[in-house]
């Protein structure tokens, strides 16, 4: 299946993405952790990245279409693909769905995290990640075993630097305002099913499995 992932900071998608366990699987996406490896490297890409990112803005268009175009092209991502954080504008949609059409295929389904603004600010401040695996803990709904530890590597986590309350504010504009929009578009194409994002980790997985099902 093609897939994607639309939801505000916070509101579980790359908690869920490794859990929608099939072939697709192999090919999960998340421009969001690309660019952040990315402005860790400090490659070119990174260093136009920084700014917006933690400002909370989003960055260009062509930079991240340029990411996901090059991604798509691993022989991994050719039967399907999961894609977190993007596309986040309707210009990267237009530019998705040309991509696709390239290859005679199409967006399967977008799963809508859809949450209440008010809930996450305490999902964001109180996230912890492993940086090299993804995963990711939250201090009161998914602690670790040891607090700051990764369960499986025993090395340290980090807190992400836009993780703010201020820099979160940024973030949700930018969602309300550049890509509710793009929930808009694909719901005209009649491919949007909405999960209740609010539920328990375990509700929510649930939740996409009923609607990948159907
Ligand atoms: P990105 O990394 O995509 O960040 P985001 O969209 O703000 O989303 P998050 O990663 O914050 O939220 P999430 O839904 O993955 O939440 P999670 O599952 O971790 O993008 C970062 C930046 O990169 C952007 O601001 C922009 O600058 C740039 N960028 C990226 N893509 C771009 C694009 N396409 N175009 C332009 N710019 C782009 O969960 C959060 C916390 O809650 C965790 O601690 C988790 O344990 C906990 N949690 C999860 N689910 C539940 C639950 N059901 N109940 C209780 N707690 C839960
Ligand atoms: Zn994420």
């Amino acid at each position: 299946k093609r897939l994607i992932l639309i939801g505000p900071p916070g509101s579980g998608k790359g908690t869920q993405s490794p859990l929608i366990k099939d072939d697709y699987c192999l090919c999960h996406l998340a421009t969001g952790d690309m660019l952040r490896a990315a402005v860790a490297a400090k490659t070119p890409l990174g260093i136009k990245a920084k700014e917006a990112m933690e400002k909370g803005e989003l960055v260009t268009d062509d930079l991240v279409v340029g990411i996901i175009d090059e991604a798509m092209k691993r022989p991994s991502c050719q039967k399907g693909f999961i894609l977190d954080g993007f596309p986040r504008t309707v210009v990267q949609a237009e530019k998705l769905d040309g991509m696709l059409e390239k290859q005679g295929t199409k967006v399967d389904k977008v799963l809508n995290f859809a949450i209440d603004d008010a809930i996450l600010e305490e999902r964001i401040t109180g996230r912890w990640i492993h940086p090299s695996s993804g995963r990711t803990y939250h201090t009161k709904y998914a602690p670790p075993k040891v607090l700051g530890v990764d369960d499986v590597s025993g090395e340290p986590l980090i807190q992400r630097k836009d993780d703010t309350a201020a820099v979160l504010k940024s973030r949700l504009e930018a969602f309300h305002r550049q890509t509710e929009p793009v929930i808009d578009y694909y719901s005209k194409k009649g491919v949007v099913a909405e999960l209740p994002a609010e539920k328990t980790p375990k509700e929510v997985t649930a939740e996409v499995q009923k609607a990948l099902s159907s």
